[in-house]
């Protein structure tokens, strides 16, 4: 099934790449949705039921969301939407599926730098068909993805002071401005950390599956596991040692 769901994405991304999108705001201002968020997701979705038949969904846009099947999909049809509608090649299609409580599959799809990265349980992680792994860097040497909670501003003043511990400790960071590519540049050895204060699950669901079959790992700010269905804070790392560095901080500030 998982050349299926490949090829599906593969698809949905020709709606992505058309330039005359409009924008609307969903919320503040930083919060935005564009006419190919919304063709992306509508395509998906119809491909991916004659796939699973019965199958529940979880996804960004819409209101009403089936979490009651036993193989739901979780899909953000464009993470890092405000890169997308800017020209900023960061922003990917994001495709997972949760079979009862487990997520078991996930593919995510950079279209502009033609990277595709997937992974089902048990089977390793993958970039464009070849084997990806984490890295060995040290925690001293490590590059941590993060944001400022684009999304919560009230958690600002937190996410920074987190932040600014870590660029004590760590090598530097970087906010490319999407969720799920940034974990996978964790699974694939460019990044070795991620933190974000607030995630919503279509964010990490995906990217979740690759990253800890790249021999990553990820947990919530309390070091629990996460579900892929619920909005929380994420903590992710190429060791568990690093991982471990990070839940310190995170811990010590919250
Ligand atoms: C957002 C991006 C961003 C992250 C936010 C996400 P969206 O997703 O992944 O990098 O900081 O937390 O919500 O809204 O572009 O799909
Ligand atoms: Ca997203
Ligand atoms: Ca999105």
């Amino acid at each position: 099934m998982i050349n299926s769901v490949i090829e599906i994405v593969r698809r949905a991304s020709a709606l992505m790449k058309s330039s005359d999108f409009e924008i609307a705001q969903k919320g503040d201002i930083a919060n935005i949705v564009t006419t190919s968020d919304v063709a992306v997701q509508e395509f998906l979705c119809r491909e991916l039921e004659t796939l699973v038949p019965g199958c529940g969904f979880l996804c960004e846009e819409e209101d009403e969301h089936r979490l009651d099947k036993e193989y739901t999909w979780i899909i953000d049809p464009i993470d890092g939407t405000a890169n997308y509608s800017r020209g900023i090649a960061q922003c990917a299609i994001c495709v997972g599926l949760k079979h009862h409580d487990e997520m078991v599959m996930g593919v995510v799809y950079i279209p502009y730098t033609q990277e595709l990265f997937h992974a089902e349980k048990g089977k390793g992680a993958f970039l464009n068909g070849k084997p990806i792994h984490v890295s060995d860097r040290s925690f001293s040497n490590s590059i941590m993805c993060t944001a400022l909670a684009v999304y919560h501003k009230e958690y600002a003043q937190i996410c920074s002071e987190i932040i600014v511990e870590a660029f004590s400790q760590i090598n530097d960071i970087r906010r490319f401005g999407a969720a799920a590519p940034e974990l996978c540049y964790v699974a694939m050895g460019r990044c070795e950390l991620y933190f974000e204060y607030i995630l919503s699950p279509w964010d990490y669901a995906a990217a979740s599956v690759i990253l800890s079959e790249a021999g990553g790992m990820l947990t919530d700010l309390h070091g629990n596991r996460l579900t892929g269905i619920t909005a929380t804070g994420v903590l992710a790392a190429n060791t568990e040692e690093n991982l471990n560095r990070l839940q310190h901080i995170v811990q010590s500030r919250i």
